[in-house]
């Protein structure tokens, strides 16, 4: 009895490991190189499985440990994935050769998570071009220039917020993730459905879109085990089935969209925001947009303008307190745009601060946690000019190491260095292309770039006109970031003194 019960325990562990074990040698059979340390049914994710690091820092080691090659093997857990190392093949992954390459590798189920199963990010075909038709309507120039006005707004509340904490204090010590969420959040509830987001008023923390902002996207028990059974194994979630989005914040975003939109429709007052836009475009397609559909170009709204924009906007805030100088400098440029124009933010204004777009990109390029996957669409050959050529097969995913291309110093002269004068207009253009992708490149470059510059410009502008920036000892540096977050959030978070100028 007992032989035959050992017999078929070790029989089961041989079947496991050939099952664990069946793709190990994918990339080997294609005679394209795999990155050391595969294991089975692990991969190269044994130290993101453990926690031990996060997936773009596990990524950034293996464009490390192989830049001598234009392609390398990986194995995500048990998905053989391609990493494209070569700027040339960079770019023909997102823009010469896009009809095969044309889906991003992340999905949504539409079972659990219905309203971003709509999101540009994971749609295709003609679901994808209305999605995208219908955001990039929303951020033409001169609709911006409507949307900045309900984005002033916001930087006056942020002006009195901060006016308020340093009234009695000379100076004040902020964690910027959570400043930068306040801002981001409640201009997308001002620009984006013309309602009060209540982030700056602590008493009404609990009607907040703040809230509902920290359920979906910042570190707690929830999202990490969404974290772990969306991002890190998805067919674990076939069983646990979790969503994305919360059910009540689903349920909240579909009443809120149909009770004004119904408002909307019947007024039809114009109005400086995302919404009012979407009834004009209705009325130029003469026909109504789908309230599902709506709801989910909302959420696409919400979620991407405050989560990206707020993380991106803490870092630059990081930059700039530990680089006082430069500080200084973007403090000249915006005084000197702002007496140009009364002492107004206006758009013709913002563009004019192009050192602010200096310091965008140099924070941007050392962003950490930057990565994209996609996925193969339709057979292709790739070749490298190290002489590897690798037929692509449909559905294989393919990462593209935004960090490791952000810091190599084949492209970038001290690549760790903060110099934002590396973007100035006599050394940008030497800058190798498809080797800076803070917004991505292609047909699926971000749509809503030029939304997030405008606000993050409008929000730095007040900041800076009116305060300073001083590192806090509390911040620990060099960043590390949280590995249970879908964000990038650093630990301990971002500390900052701001003092009255
Ligand atoms: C600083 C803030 C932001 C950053 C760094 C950022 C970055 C990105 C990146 C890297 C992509 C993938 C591009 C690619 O695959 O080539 C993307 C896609 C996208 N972003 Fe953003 N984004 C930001 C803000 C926003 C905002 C404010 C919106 C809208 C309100 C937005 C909407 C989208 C959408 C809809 C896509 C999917 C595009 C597609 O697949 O066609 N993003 N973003």
């Amino acid at each position: 009895m007992v032989v035959i019960l050992v017999s078929l325990i070790f029989v089961a562990f041989v079947a496991l490991y050939f099952y664990l074990a069946q793709n190990n040698k994918y990339w080997q059979n294609r005679g394209v190189f795999c990155a050391d340390g595969a294991l089975p049914g692990v991969g190269h994710m044994l130290s993101v499985l453990c926690m031990r690091t996060s997936f773009p820092e596990c990524c950034n080691k293996i464009y490390n440990n192989n830049r001598d090659r234009s392609m390398v093997g990986v194995y995500n857990f048990m998905s053989p994935t391609l990493m494209i190392l070569e700027p040339e093949l960079v770019k023909t992954v997102l823009q010469t050769n896009f009809t095969s390459f044309n889906q991003n590798y992340q999905k949504a189920n539409p079972d659990l998570d219905p309203l971003m199963a709509n999101h540009p990010f994971v749609t295709t075909g003609n679901k994808w071009i209305t999605g995208r038709k219908r955001l990039t309507y929303a951020f033409s120039s001169m609709r911006l220039k409507i949307l900045l006005e309900s984005v002033k707004s916001v930087c006056v509340m942020l002006e009195n917020y901060l006016n308020n904490k340093l009234s009695k204090v000379e100076k004040v010590e902020l964690e910027l993730m959570d400043l930068c969420s306040k801002y981001t959040t409640q201009v997308v509830a001002a620009a984006g459905f013309g309602v009060d987001g209540f982030c700056f008023d602590d008493e009404k923390a609990d009607a907040s879109f703040r809230k509902i902002g920290k359920q979906i996207l910042e570190p707690s028990i929830r999202t990490t085990i969404m974290f772990i059974l969306v991002v890190l194994a998805p067919p674990l979630n076939k069983i646990f089935k979790i969503s994305f989005i919360p059910k009540h914040i689903d349920r909240f975003f579909r009443t809120m969209v149909a009770d004004l939109m119904e408002q909307r429709r019947k007024d039809s007052i114009p109005r400086n925001d995302f919404l009012h836009l979407m009834t004009e475009l209705e009325r130029i397609e003469g026909d109504k947009i789908d309230l599902e559909m709506l709801t989910s170009h909302v959420l696409s709204f919400f979620i991407d303008g405050y989560g990206s924009t707020s993380t991106v906007m803490s870092f630059i805030g990081f930059q700039l307190a530990s680089h006082p100088k430069v500080q200084e400098k973007l403090r000249k440029e915006v005084m000197t745009v702002l007496d140009k124009y009364d002492d107004v933010i206006t758009y013709e204004g913002l563009k004019e601060m192009t050192y602010m777009d200096q310091v965008f990109n140099e924070s941007q390029r050392l962003l950490p946690e930057a990565l994209m996957q996609k996925q193969c669409t339709e057979e292709f050959e790739l070749r490298g000019s190290d002489g590897l050529v690798c037929r692509v097969q449909p559905g294989t995913e393919i990462l593209i190491p935004v960090q490791g291309l952000h810091k190599d110093p084949r492209y970038w002269k001290d690549p760790q260095v903060f110099d934002p004068e590396r973007f100035n207009p006599d050394r940008k253009h030497s800058i190798k292309k498809f080797t800076f992708l803070p917004f991505g490149e292609g047909p699926r470059i971000c749509v809503g770039m030029r939304m997030a510059l405008l606000l993050m410009k409008a929000g730095f502008a007040t900041i800076l006109r009116k305060y300073s920036l001083e590192l806090s000892p509390r911040t620990q540096v060099p960043l590390k970031m949280e590995l249970n977050s879908i964000l990038p959030i650093p630990k301990g978070g971002i500390w900052v003194f701001f003092r009255q100028l």
